[in-house]
């Protein structure tokens, strides 16, 4: 409801909503509904409005989302049929309207009986059959034309669960051995030098070490920055949009103390993630909560040898662990991201020491946030040449290199590395 409803993300609204269900097999169920009835959004909702004659009142949203969370049983989970209709009937009860279970039972019984002809219905629309907003196909396919396909179904799977080793604590050799001794089969990334893929989901709190600070969760996509930084051995490191802190963690746990990293977010609520994360990982940066761009607030005049923008955008390269972006989204969004990341670069970039390297990254795969904000950078900026990445993942742009969503089982991400002459 809270998505749907009310246009809250996901991540603000589900831990709460778990924690309410003591019975962890029930969390896992509900967060299972729950994801997957926001992936498959787009396909299962044309369904219900073609099964119900009018559309329910505003008032009674709980009871279409009722609907949806049946209709995902019945066509994409192996939950029994007779029990995925009882259940869904059954909620009606515990929202206080039991007017609504004939309408649910004849609703979900139809779908049942009509499910050749609502496929069938369907075909014709990508929208439906990929279970994607039309804009967003449209976006994908004007600037992946060879692979939107492969990008819109890679957005429907569950992605792998990636872990970063936190090198200052154990090899990554040694922390395999502690999951294999822990009874979790993992195996090392190809790419990402400390990351480890476990080939099922773990609850954190049963990774070994992990409140000890020894292991992160990071896509291997992400674990990339770091290395990509290109980190000196002293000096002074700027990480302008740090929160929740996954980067701003990998890069101190390489440097063991010897650089001083400058973490920002303008987020108050993510800066006290990003305070959590240091904490846990028993790791120290100057942390600020304010908007990168207002130099004055912040900056003591020192230049900075490395600097990282880790750009607000559309996170069109994680929709398959953020599946409410596809209901979010909006295509004014990308052009109001797009501004919010060439100020990033604009404002930034004159706080780079000559010789410094600034890399900017985006978890997104539209090339308007990405090559389209570096190249106008570049034409528009003096001393700065692109720094070309030698790398065997992704693919080459102009500008940078991409990351396309599901390539070596990774998220979609996108990096550039500049550097001042
Ligand atoms: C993609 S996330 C960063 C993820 C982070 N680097 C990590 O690896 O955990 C982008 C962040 O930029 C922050 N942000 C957006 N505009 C900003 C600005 N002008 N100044 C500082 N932070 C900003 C957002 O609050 C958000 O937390």
């Amino acid at each position: 409801m809270g998505v749907l409803r009310d246009g809250k993300t996901l991540d603000g609204v589900l831990p709460d909503e778990l924690n309410r269900l003591p019975d962890p097999r029930d969390r896992a169920f509900a967060q299972e509904l729950v994801y997957g009835v926001l992936r498959w959004y787009w396909n299962l909702i044309p369904q219900l409005r073609d099964l119900m004659h009018r559309p329910l009142r505003p008032r009674d949203q709980d009871i279409e989302m009722l609907l949806l969370i049946g209709l995902y049983q019945l066509r994409y989970l192996s939950t029994p049929v007779h029990a995925a209709v009882a259940a869904t009937v059954a909620a009606c009860e515990a929202r206080n309207k039991a007017w609504a279970k004939g309408l649910v039972n004849a609703t979900l019984r139809n779908a049942i009986r009509r499910c050749r002809d609502l496929e069938q219905a369907q075909a014709g629309s990508i929208s439906a059959r990929t279970a994607h907003p039309e804009w967003f196909i449209e976006a994908v396919q004007q600037d992946w034309p060879d692979h939107w396909e492969a990008i819109l179904a890679a957005n429907n799977q569950h992605p792998p669960f990636t872990l970063r080793v936190n090198v200052q604590k154990h090899s990554r050799e040694q922390y395999l051995n502690l999951l294999s001794e822990a009874g979790f089969d993992a195996h090392i990334t190809r790419f990402a030098d400390h990351g480890i893929t476990l080939d099922k989901p773990v609850p954190v709190e049963k990774l070994p070490d992990f409140n000890g600070g020894g292991v992160s969760v990071q896509d291997e996509a992400a674990q990339i920055a770091a290395g990509l930084l290109e980190l000196p051995d002293t000096g002074q490191i700027l990480d302008a949009c740090a929160a929740p802190g996954g980067k701003t963690a990998h890069i101190l746990e390489q440097c063991s103390g010897r650089l001083e990293v400058v973490a920002i977010d303008r987020s108050k609520h993510r800066v006290a993630l990003v305070e959590d994360t240091l904490r846990r990982l028993a790791l120290r940066a100057r942390l600020h909560h304010c908007d990168a761009t207002k130099i004055k607030d912040w900056w003591d005049g020192v230049e900075f040898d490395r600097i990282l923008i880790d750009a607000p955008c559309s996170g069109s390269g994680v929709i398959r662990r953020h599946p409410d972006i596809k209901i979010h989204r909006r295509l004014d969004d990308v052009r109001r991201l797009v501004c919010q990341q060439e100020q990033l670069l604009n404002s930034l970039w004159p706080l780079l020491k000559a010789g410094g390297k600034l890399v900017y990254a985006t978890c997104s795969l539209l090339k308007a946030e990405n090559d389209g904000v570096v190249s106008k950078f570049v034409a528009n900026t003096n001393r700065v040449r692109l720094d070309q990445i030698d790398a065997e993942w992704g693919t080459a742009t102009n500008c940078g290199r991409q990351i396309i969503t599901g390539d070596g089982r990774m998220d979609g991400f996108y990096y550039a590395r500049l550097a001042k002459v």
